[in-house]
């Protein structure tokens, strides 16, 4: 998506090898014409799945997600890392460890919003070792749901997630591959490519 990588590329600011700061428009401050064009961008490419819900991750995937989900009118479920006051009971939960930042915790959704009748679309922020779009699998599995597959904004192709996802058969768009972060410029896949 070129509206989405001229952003990346004018306002990203690479932090290391590994990680890319877009606190400007998705990850702090949000953009909203861009997630609205992203939004467009994934029901377009999700439009004939017949899609019935839409699953992320809070904080940063739920712009993305509303927006996907304003498109295909169809509701938005978050998946929560911390307890909720309001949802407390018939919890479907995984467990995600982030390889950034080294921990481990608890997501979940409740089951009431999941049923074995949903084809489900996940959306992420970011894609990187994988292990939140692996969480988010098992609980649309533990719900009987289907997966459809998983839109992810910025995809970091050079770290295992892309691969992980690829090897369970999973469908996997990305608006942005990431080649390289590699000193301090911003490689996408196609200029590898190409
Ligand atoms: P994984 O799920 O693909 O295995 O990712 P990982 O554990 O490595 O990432 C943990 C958090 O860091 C996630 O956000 C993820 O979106 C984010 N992240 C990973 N790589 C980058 C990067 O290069 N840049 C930015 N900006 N974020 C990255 P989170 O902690 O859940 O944050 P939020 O959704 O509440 O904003």
């Amino acid at each position: 998506m070129e509206q989405l990588k001229r952003k990346i590329a004018e306002d990203g600011t690479v932090l290391s090898d590994e990680v890319l700061k877009v606190d400007s428009f998705l990850n702090h401050q949000i953009d909203p014409e861009l997630m609205l064009a992203v939004g467009e961008e994934f029901a377009s490419l999700f439009q004939s799945e017949g899609i019935t819900k839409i699953v992320t991750i809070e904080s940063s995937g739920i712009a993305p997600a509303v927006m996907a989900g304003l498109k295909l009118g169809v509701p938005v479920i978050f998946a929560r890392k911390r307890q909720s006051l309001t949802l407390t009971e018939n919890l479907l939960t995984a467990s995600v460890y982030s390889f950034t930042k080294k921990t481990e915790s608890t997501i979940a959704i409740s089951a009431s919003h999941l049923s074995k009748d949903d084809k489900v679309l996940v959306i992420d922020d970011f894609l990187a070792n994988g292990q939140a779009a692996k969480g988010l699998v098992s609980i649309i599995e533990q719900a009987g749901a289907k997966l459809s597959g998983i839109g992810i904004v910025i995809e970091k192709s050079f770290q295992s997630g892309r691969k992980e996802l690829d090897e369970l058969g999973i469908r996997v768009e990305s608006l942005a591959r990431i080649a390289s972060l590699a000193g301090g410029k911003v490689t996408f896949l196609e200029e590898v490519r190409s």
